[in-house]
């Protein structure tokens, strides 16, 4: 192994992808929240309950993926912070120590 070169370890990779799985997921969230807000708004302004608009798809689907993506964001984001529970808990115990 060349001089410098890391291991990539085990733990490193799954911490890898669980945080670009919450970058991914919380992005989905954050896109699909503002196409279900500001472009197909419920009732569409027309008035009607529901629009029959659709903007790469209707509206029904963009809100089952936002339910069911945001669900896959709370999973990972308790992995990651059951994960770095560690770091949370001492962290805390020092800023309090310290403030
Ligand atoms: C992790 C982040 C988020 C989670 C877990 C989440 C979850 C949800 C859930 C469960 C609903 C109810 C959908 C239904 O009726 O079945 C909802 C609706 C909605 N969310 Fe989010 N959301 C998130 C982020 C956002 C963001 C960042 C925005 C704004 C830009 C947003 C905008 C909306 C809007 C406009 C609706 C209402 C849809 C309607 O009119 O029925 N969401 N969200």
């Amino acid at each position: 192994m060349p001089v410098g070169e890391r291991v990539l370890t085990k733990k490193a990779k799954a911490n890898y992808s669980i945080d670009l799985g919450l970058f991914l997921t919380g992005l989905f969230e954050v896109v699909s929240g503002f196409v279900l807000w500001l472009i197909l708004p419920r009732g569409g302004g027309q008035g009607r309950l529901v629009t029959e608009e659709s903007f790469l798809w209707v509206r029904d689907t963009w809100i089952t993926l936002h339910d069911w993506v945001g669900v896959a964001f709370m999973v990972l984001l308790i992995v990651h912070l059951a994960l770095h529970w560690r770091w949370v808990t001492r962290m805390t115990r020092e800023f309090l120590r310290r403030a």
